[in-house]
């Protein structure tokens, strides 16, 4: 017989009728019509303490190979992994070189195609939405090539994987890739990072620019994370990313000025500082050199 105790009405019972039931928030920019596996994905990759994000980005590998820095992903970049917040990669390293054991939130890179050799901007989705599920990723990713010779296919790649993506919950990060004849002014940003947002990315990786880059986060209305660029001095990439976090981004996704870094581990510290507690710059380049000294000992 069953044991109907639990459901029998006792004067223990508390329905607290006189306190309104409140609604939780979620303060992520533009995620607040979001369904719940979708603002529960963005809430793994965006701090909820600090709605911003430190994310390793480790996918160079999809167009130019062995990049320097990655060419052994189990040795030189999975113990740096404990101090990122997110890593972005391709599902071929995830499954090969990455443990399975590990909880950090995976932004998958699901666009590929041309190679270094070859017309950049000529891409197609390459993953399926299923595998991105059977993955457990908490976002996938794309290049979006605006300006650029496959322009529209670009776009349509994008719009194709938010749709695909809003079917299970999954959001999209769009990533304004820069041609060779394009310039990384504010100009260029406002116009590539709104047209992701327009069409639907959840978020937007994009580059810095010394002038107007508050402009580029105002007019987008979805978080735009920082891509780092090639290898800067370490103290440089710690002032751009400082300047774009107090410019408005929620956060950075870097790769070359943290792998290729003399002291990766001491960098992501220092730009988690920066990120998360809003250190500036000269005290982060201090951090990084104690930190660089100390794991030289
Ligand atoms: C490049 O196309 C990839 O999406 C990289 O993830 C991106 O460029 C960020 O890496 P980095 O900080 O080295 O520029």
């Amino acid at each position: 017989m069953a044991d109907i105790d639990a459901v029998k009405e006792t004067p223990k019972k508390h329905y607290y009728e006189n306190i309104p039931m409140t609604s939780p928030g979620f303060s992520l920019r533009g995620a607040g019509s979001l369904d719940w596996g979708m603002k529960n994905r963005l809430a793994h990759i965006f701090s909820p303490e600090t709605s911003r994000t430190v994310m390793l980005a480790i996918d160079h590998g999809y167009f130019q190979g062995p990049t320097t820095g990655l060419e052994r992903i189990d040795l030189q970049i999975v113990p740096l992994m404990p101090l990122a917040d997110a890593i972005m990669l391709t599902r071929g390293i995830l499954r090969t070189t990455i443990p399975p054991a590990l909880t950090k939130p995976v932004v998958l890179r699901c666009s590929g195609g041309p190679s270094i050799l070859k017309e950049l901007s000529d891409e197609e989705l390459a993953v399926d939405i299923e595998d991105a599920v059977r993955l457990n990723v908490c976002a996938v990713t794309l290049q979006v090539f605006i300006g650029g010779e496959y322009e529209t296919r670009s776009v349509h790649n994008m719009t194709r994987l938010v749709d695909l993506g809003l079917r299970y919950g999954i959001p999209t990060m769009a990533v304004t890739a820069v041609g060779k004849i394009m310039t990384r002014d504010a100009q260029y940003l406002r116009l590539a990072c709104r047209i992701c947002a327009e069409l639907g990315a959840h978020v937007v990786k994009t580059y810095y620019c010394p002038e107007g880059f508050e402009t580029v986060t105002a007019s987008c209305p979805v978080p735009i994370v920082m891509a780092g660029g090639k290898k800067l001095p370490e103290k440089e990439a710690l002032t751009m990313a400082y300047n774009a976090i107090q410019q408005g981004a929620a956060g950075v996704d870097m790769g070359r000025n943290i792998f290729q870094s003399e002291a990766p581990k001491a960098m992501m510290e220092a730009i988690r500082q920066v990120v998360h507690k809003n250190l500036k710059p000269a005290e982060a380049y201090d951090l990084f050199l104690t930190l660089k000294q100390k794991a030289a000992k």
